[in-house]
């Protein structure tokens, strides 16, 4: 990020943006040579293609850049993670304003790379920063990407509960935020379902609790669930559904990297940023299916599976939520597989007390490309999660409807007068596209931050 854009240098290569159907005008006022190199090439302007024009001394001289009109984001995204080094402009002539921003932004996630294992060698190219564009709000957007593609490709062992701990207190430091972390056997009453969750694995569970700005302003909560790893617990996953597990912290994650570009963005509002992060281990300490927990409500939970832990440390987060009167809590969490058969992976499923809310994120889940769909609270289902001994069982029986019936059962740790809006998000691209690339994701991110500046700062 920090490389991938630069100052007007004396120098720069124009990148030209073109459609399939601009493609001819926008060659009509060039050199021949230009239009020669096109055709010979066969450049048809299909979206994500580019094309390099050599200038008759062979350097680049120009570049033109394909893209689809309905979606600007990723105009950029190819050329910027395959473009040869160097300094590059966008000719914003042809291209509205308002488009230059997501252009921009696009750019700089097309950059990305995880380096942690293994550098990159190919130096990447750099845009010069458009006339007038946000820059803040591009800086914001990019590094709350990096932040949680970075958290969510980090292998288990290098990220086990106590690192996402110390990443939190790092960002609060940066942005004058207040951060309590409480581990181990010290949240087994406050957070006794957190604790329990945790409690088979050599890496201690932690609550952490970040807090920032004034307040007087309207309280947003955000929680994630931070699995730093998945293993099923007692109910163990087979091999390949344990394959990825390493990012069922991806909830945390997100609600991190939104929590940081509220900050750097510095959002009215007061924040308080509630992540559970654990490991669902195997060992002798390990919850049992079976076994009966009493949730920071009282309600006590059946364990019907060890591998539904994620909504057991949801529901103690969501307690504590609801118990700071807030305006709104947003809780994100890689929860269920039913969400991924529901709407696949490349759209993040959500749920929500308020229908103003649910209609209010279609118009910026499109416009950034990152799909959201609302599925139903569905009361009638509440009876499959029916115990015989207890308040409720953390699993339902019957395989249908996985996602809704998750959804009702952290519902019950949500104080009926409190709003709130449920993320049942994939955090991982299973292929790579423009911006995009295989590995962890901030599923949902670009929505919520555009839908909480309209909310907070209209
Ligand atoms: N972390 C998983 C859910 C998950 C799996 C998300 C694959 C994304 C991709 C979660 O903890 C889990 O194991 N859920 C179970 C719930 C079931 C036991 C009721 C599931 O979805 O199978
Ligand atoms: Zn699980
Ligand atoms: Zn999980």
């Amino acid at each position: 990020m920090s490389n991938a854009f630069i100052e007007q240098p004396e120098r720069s290569v124009p990148l030209i943006p073109v459609t399939e159907e601009t493609l001819e005008d926008v060659l009509a006022s060039r050199p021949e040579r230009w239009r020669n190199w096109s055709r010979e090439r066969g450049f048809t302007a299909k979206p994500d293609r580019f094309l390099c024009i050599p200038s008759a001394d062979g350097h680049t001289e120009a570049v033109l850049i394909a893209y689809d009109p309905g979606q600007v984001l990723w105009m950029l995204a190819s050329a910027a993670r395959r473009l040869e080094a160097g300094a590059y402009h966008l000719e914003t002539g042809g291209l509205d304003e308002a488009l230059w921003l997501p252009a921009t932004v696009g750019w700089g996630l097309g950059g990305y790379r995880y380096e942690r294992y293994r550098k990159a060698e190919r130096v990447l190219p750099r845009l010069v920063w458009p006339p007038g564009v946000d820059r803040a709000r591009v800086v914001a957007l990019v590094s709350a990407h990096e932040l949680v593609r970075d958290l969510i490709n980090t292998p288990a062992m290098d990220l086990m509960p106590e690192d996402l701990a110390q990443t939190v207190a790092a960002i609060a430091s940066e942005f004058d935020a207040a951060v309590e972390i409480r581990e181990g056997a010290s949240i087994a009453l406050d957070y006794p379902c957190v604790h329990a969750v945790g409690d088979a694995s050599a890496h201690a569970p932690q609550v952490i609790e970040l807090t920032w700005g004034e307040a007087a302003h309207a309280h947003l909560v955000l929680v994630g669930k931070g699995v730093c790893f998945d293993s099923g617990g007692l109910n163990l996953k087979p091999g390949n559904s344990m394959r990825l597990m390493k990012k069922d912290m991806g909830g945390a994650a997100i609600a991190l990297g939104l929590a940081q570009a509220i900050m750097a963005l510095k959002l009215p509002l007061r924040l308080t940023l509630l992540l559970g992060a654990v490991e669902n281990a195997v060992g002798s300490r390990a919850f049992r299916p079976g076994d009966v927990l009493t949730a920071r409500n009282g309600k006590t939970v059946e364990i019907d599976n060890t591998d539904a832990e994620g909504r057991l440390v949801l529901a103690d987060l969501l307690v504590r939520a609801g118990e700071l009167k807030p305006d709104l809590v947003i809780d994100f969490a890689t929860l269920t597989g039913a969400a991924r058969v529901a709407v696949g992976t490349e759209i993040s499923a959500f749920f929500s007390t308020d229908p103003a809310i649910s209609e209010a994120l279609k118009e910026p889940g499109t416009r950034w490309d990152d799909p959201v769909w609302g599925l139903p609270l569905h009361q009638p289902y509440r009876h499959l999660l029916k115990s015989d001994l207890a308040d409720i069982v953390n699993s339902s029986s019957g395989g249908y409807a996985g996602a809704i019936t998750a959804a009702l059962f952290l519902q019950e740790f949500v104080p009926e007068e409190v709003s709130w809006l449920h993320f049942d998000v994939m955090a991982w691209n299973t292929r790579t596209r423009p911006g995009r690339p295989k590995g962890g994701e901030a599923m949902g991110l670009r929505t919520l931050l555009d839908f909480l500046e309209a909310r907070y700062r209209p």
